[in-house]
């Protein structure tokens, strides 16, 4: 996760929900930002002060007019701050900055800003009421993201939508905030982990994949503005916020998947490993193991990239990942002719790439090499950076 260093000024209001502020701020340290507070007098009675101020180890701006201070916070902080967050955001402080009414330190602060993020968290009825709708309408086209909140049972006993967004999803939109808007507008499909191919009700031939670079790759087309769907295999990774993903086991599964979901895409990312054998039957009932030695006949599973390829409408891009041993760059090359892509991302796989939090890769396309290390995430970041430049770039 990359806030390294980002200046976040979180905004704390009025709401049952503002405990879970306390592991916003510690969860955004984490990530490597530096943190400041500011509370409303409501929020005040639901969390301490004390306990923000130490774990932000900066004062709380919690009075819009303070007796004995004479820095104007709410224009200091705001200059100081690169994102303004506001979670949980009330009701009643998500009217009023819809408004422009600055009448405590939160709402200042969002004068002051005139963007950022706002994580609303209430009753479903004060969140489905109209006015809180049209208020964040407002919000959206002034240029402020809003979280979602989720679905579920309420602090006030009721079911339904307003609970404040996972503290993960919130960070996902942090991390978004900060990425250029490169692909604006774009439909990006992106494939992620591991395939299955079963011998058996309960057995299957698969790979080590993690499904972490084809994550990590559509979270960074996220930030980078797409709308990304997300087609993946079996994982246990968590789904970044506002991406759309698809759950898949099988080749078969993941080639419908994929046909369909490409036909309106402007780029298609192939970062799963997909297996290239499966068995040539699959017995409906469990093998039993009477026998000493099983003789496993394999069969070719659709080449999807390929297929992609082959239906490629013009100006859509598509880009591979290829795990090689040898000749990464003569062999990535061939395969971009092959199959008619437009770049290939090639892993050396003797440098382990299989479930690692980092990994090296050359960005292979017809005319140019380049190479990326690092985090996933911020390979990702890269390949995406490079995908506009090349493709993109200029063409708008
Ligand atoms: C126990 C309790 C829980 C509340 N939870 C919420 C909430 O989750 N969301 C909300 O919009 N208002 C909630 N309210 C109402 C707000 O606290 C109230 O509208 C207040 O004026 C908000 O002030 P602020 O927006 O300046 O923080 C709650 C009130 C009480 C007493």
């Amino acid at each position: 996760m990359k806030l390294e260093n980002r200046r976040i000024v979180l905004g704390i209001t009025g709401s049952i929900a503002a405990y879970k502020a306390i592991e916003i701020l510690r969860n955004l340290q984490k990530a490597g930002a530096e943190v400041r507070v500011a509370m409303t007098p409501s929020a005040l009675k639901f969390v301490s002060k004390l306990t923000l101020q130490t774990l932000s180890e900066y004062p709380v701006y919690y009075e819009a007019i303070p007796e004995d201070s004479v820095e104007i916070r709410h224009t200091s902080l705001s200059a100081w701050g690169e994102l303004f967050i506001v979670a949980p955001a009330t009701a009643n402080t998500i009217a009023k900055i819809a408004c422009g009414i600055a009448d405590n330190p939160v709402t200042d602060l969002a004068l002051c800003f005139g963007k950022g993020i706002i994580c609303p968290a209430m009753n479903v009825r004060m969140y489905e009421n109209p006015v809180t709708q049209e208020n964040l309408k407002k919000l959206k086209q002034l240029g402020y993201e809003i979280v979602e909140p989720g679905r579920g049972f309420l602090a006030c006993k009721e079911e339904g939508k307003g609970r404040l967004a996972e503290v993960e999803d919130i960070l996902d939109a942090a991390f978004y905030w900060f990425v250029p808007k490169l692909l604006k507008g774009k439909k990006v499909v992106v494939t992620a982990g591991a395939t299955r191919e079963y011998i058996d009700p309960v057995r299957f031939i698969s790979n080590p994949s993690s499904g972490k670079m084809g994550f990590a790759v559509a979270k960074a087309a996220r930030g980078a503005g797409a709308e990304v769907t997300l087609i993946t295999g079996k994982t246990h990774l968590r789904t970044p916020y506002g991406i759309k993903r698809i759950d898949v086991e099988t080749v078969e599964e993941m080639k419908e998947a994929v046909l369909e979901a490409v036909k309106d895409a402007d780029i298609y990312i192939s970062a799963a490993a997909i297996g290239d054998y499966k068995p040539a039957k699959r017995e409906e009932k469990k093998i039993k193991k009477s026998k000493e030695k099983l003789i496993l006949e394999l069969e070719r599973t659709p080449d999807i990239l390929k297929l992609v390829g082959e239906r490629k409408r013009r100006g859509q891009i598509i880009v591979g990942f290829a795990a090689e041993t040898d000749n990464l760059v003569e062999n990535a090359r061939e395969k971009i002719e092959k199959k008619n892509l437009d770049g290939i991302v090639a892993n050396d796989i003797k440098k382990g790439i299989f479930g690692s939090d980092k990994t090296e890769v050359f960005f292979i396309t017809r005319k140019e090499v380049s190479t990326i290390s690092g985090l996933k995430e911020e390979v990702a970041l890269e390949v995406i950076k490079l995908i506009y430049e090349n493709f993109f770039k200029g063409v708008e």
